[in-house]
């Protein structure tokens, strides 16, 4: 299990995000997911049109020093793609523990689409469609199946994300006024007091 090792492409996402001058909201977005799963690919395919089948690890995994900023990684996303590979069943196996994480950590509103990576592998597939559809709208999470190889469901998954993001951005204005003062920005990006603190290492 890699939590910890997620950090560098949540840095990816905010280059992404930095990138963009002309925009009317600005979501911070994280991609989590086993390692090797294929998110830095995703992002790359999705940011850059661009695909290489080198494999450049981002992962920190079992840097326990990282282990102290988990939280603020997690504060304020607003979004997650969690991703597993649809040839290897223990990324898929993982993703329970992922969406705990989230729960754990993050804004109790944010909005997560699992993603099962690798679809152009369908004769080494491990986890099939329907066990992936399952296993999200068990979790209560939307699902796609994609290819950052192919381009196949990329734009659509980031496009989607952002879309369930602002709708539930405009059931939060009709349920509750405040969020739409000058206290939106706390609201919106503000923790709950993670429950996991004790495990800081300082
Ligand atoms: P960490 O940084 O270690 O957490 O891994 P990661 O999840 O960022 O995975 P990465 O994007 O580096 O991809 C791992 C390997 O899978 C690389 O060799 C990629 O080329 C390959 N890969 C990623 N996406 C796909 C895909 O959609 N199809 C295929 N066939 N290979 C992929
Ligand atoms: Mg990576």
């Amino acid at each position: 299990m890699d939590l910890y090792g997620k950090m560098a492409n949540t840095q990816d996402v905010k280059q992404k995000e930095n990138s963009e001058q002309n925009f009317d909201f600005m979501f911070k977005l994280l991609i989590i997911g086993n390692s090797s799963v294929g998110k830095t690919s995703i992002l790359f395919r999705y940011a850059d049109d661009s695909f290489t089948s080198a494999f450049v690890s981002t992962d920190t995994a079992g840097q326990e020093r990282y282990r102290t900023i988990t939280t603020a990684y997690y504060r304020g996303a607003m979004g997650f793609i969690l991703m597993y590979d649809i040839t290897n069943e223990e990324s898929f196996a993982a993703v329970q523990d992922w969406s705990t994480q989230i729960k754990t950590y993050s804004w109790d509103n944010a909005q997560v689409i699992l993603v099962g990576n690798k679809c152009d592998m369908e004769e080494e597939r491990i986890v099939s469609v329907d066990s992936g559809r399952l296993l999200a709208e068990q979790l209560g999470f939307e699902f796609f199946e994609t290819s950052a190889k192919e381009n196949i469901n990329v734009k659509q998954t980031f496009e989607r994300l952002v879309d369930i993001i602002c709708d539930k951005m405009a059931d939060s204005l009709e349920t509750d006024p405040a969020v739409s003062t000058g206290t939106a920005t706390t609201r919106l990006t503000d923790n709950p007091a993670p429950p996991q603190q004790s495990e800081c290492n300082c």
